[in-house]
């Protein structure tokens, strides 16, 4: 049979990964594939850049037009990220009858409806497992391996960059901005590192999650969102004595007939196996309700490891190339025309528990105010930490770990905190989440 002919959009981390891993792994890949894969063109801004990979024999060019156009060509693999031109490249290459593999979680969580549109149109395939968790073959866990559960909630580590960040905080007392420059250094993080650091690119993968659990549309848009910009080494050090680790968590679950979409830092548990994944791991928890919950771990960033979901992308791709494409796996795991009207809960709405950390002066009676505002709002204290007041200073750091509540009820009670005299400045708030399996 005729080798499958690939072109790949965009020779950078992830990119040179591909062509590397699909030389190395050259014969198996062929057994499994049951056909040849030959990357015949590549595109990428400059020609004259050295690549981190061996890109003879391949056919280079610095218009990405000619790939989408090429005739020749089956598969075109994404890899440049962003909105533009991948959005163009994309379309126009389902435009042109070519099957599509890519890595853009920011492409597929903000326009992956109208792509999958296109992509149905003219039987075409568009698969995206390096979107989500790097080398984790999540995608295929949820859509194929739990096809039989009905997915109660899910709660992931989505960010590479951001967990290295937090796990060097934590283990060195590294700097943010030292360890961000790294991650970029390595290729962890994305071309706007701000994706990583304010929860966006989490967002966006979370966004892809919460469709094919649930069956739902990509919404982007009403996904709530938080980064980790804000967490100093104090609030790690008082999680820890706390018995907690605080990790950037993407959190969906299913509540009536609506979904939650969040990702915030979130205070875990430290005997949870999730509370442990540290570095650019990133690890999904999946609760299914036959299954129970289930936990996914591996890398989620570097040029290899996305490399393997993307090179197990095109595999799937190229054994299907024979069969019925009305049969085939659909884009968000459920029929097109059984998608589920579940609208996505405001934040406000979502219940967690809470830790908080305040500077209180050190008087009779502050105590006593905060608990009469908690009270009122049905806040219950489930543990309190009150440190020594340092040397001269009038002021004493409280934190506090509350039971559940309303997010409402919680922004209602840190308001009027926040306008007693007693209590300096902003209250640090990051919400907190146990991840059991009683969790419904
Ligand atoms: P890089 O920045 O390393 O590579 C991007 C590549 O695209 C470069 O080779 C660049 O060319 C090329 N490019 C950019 N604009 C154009 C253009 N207009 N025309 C042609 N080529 C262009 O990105 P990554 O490899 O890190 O990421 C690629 C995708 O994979 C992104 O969507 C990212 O979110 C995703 N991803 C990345 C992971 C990682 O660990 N890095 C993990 C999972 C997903 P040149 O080199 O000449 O500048
Ligand atoms: N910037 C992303 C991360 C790359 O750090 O997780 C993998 O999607």
């Amino acid at each position: 049979m005729e080798p499958v002919k690939i072109g790949i959009l965009g020779l950078g981390t992830v990119g040179c990964g591909t062509i590397s891993v699909l030389v190395r792994n050259a014969e198996e890949i062929t057994r499994r594939a049951g056909r040849e894969i030959q990357v015949v063109q590549a595109a990428a801004r400059s020609l004259k850049k050295k690549r981190d990979c061996d890109t003879s024999g391949i056919v280079l060019t610095d218009n990405p037009e000619d790939i989408v156009t090429n005739p020749d060509i089956d598969v075109v693999v994404e890899l440049i990220g962003g909105y533009e031109p991948a959005l163009d490249l994309v379309m126009k290459a389902i435009e042109n009858g070519k099957h599509v593999v890519t890595a853009n979680k920011a492409l597929i969580a903000v326009h992956g409806n109208e792509i999958f549109k296109a992509a149905q149109e003219k039987g075409v395939m568009v698969a995206f497992e390096a979107a989500v968790a790097g080398g984790i073959p999540i995608i295929k866990a949820i859509r194929e391996g739990l096809a039989g559960n009905r997915i109660e909630w899910l709660a992931g580590i989505i960010n590479g960059t951001g967990n290295f960040i937090l796990t060097e905080m934590k283990d060195k007392g590294r700097d943010f901005a030292d360890v961000l420059a790294e991650a970029q250094q390595l290729g962890y993080a994305e071309a706007d590192p701000t994706f990583d650091v304010e929860g966006i690119d989490a967002a966006h993968k979370l966004t892809i999650l919460a469709a094919i659990a649930f069956g739902i549309p990509l919404q982007f848009d009403r996904a709530y969102t938080e980064g980790i910009s804000n967490i100093t080494r104090e609030d790690v050090s008082y999680a820890e004595q706390l018995g907690y680790r605080i990790k950037h968590l993407g959190i969906s679950r299913r509540v009536g007939d609506r979904v939650e979409l969040r990702v915030h830092p979130t205070l875990i548990p430290e005997r949870r196996l999730i509370a442990n994944v540290d570095g650019v791991m990133n690890a999904v928890l999946v609760k299914g309700d036959a299954v129970g919950p289930t936990l996914y771990y591996g890398a989620g960033a570097g040029s290899d490891a996305t490399a393997s979901a993307v090179v197990a992308d095109i595999v799937d791709v190229v054994r299907t190339l024979t069969t019925d494409p009305t049969n085939r796996v659909p884009h968000l795991a459920f029929q097109p025309d059984a998608l589920a009207d579940l609208s996505i809960m405001p934040i406000d709405d979502v219940e967690t528990s809470y830790y908080l950390r305040m500077q209180v002066q050190d008087k009779p009676g502050v105590l006593a105010d905060i608990t009469r505002i908690f009270g009122e709002q049905g806040i219950s204290i489930e543990a309190l930490i009150q440190k020594e007041p340092a040397e001269g200073a009038n002021v004493v750091p409280l934190i506090m770990l509350t039971h559940r509540i309303a997010e409402k009820k919680m922004n209602s009670a840190i308001a009027q905190l926040e306008a007693l005299d007693a209590i300096e400045g902003k209250i640090m708030r990051i919400r907190c989440e146990h991840l059991d399996s009683n969790w419904t």
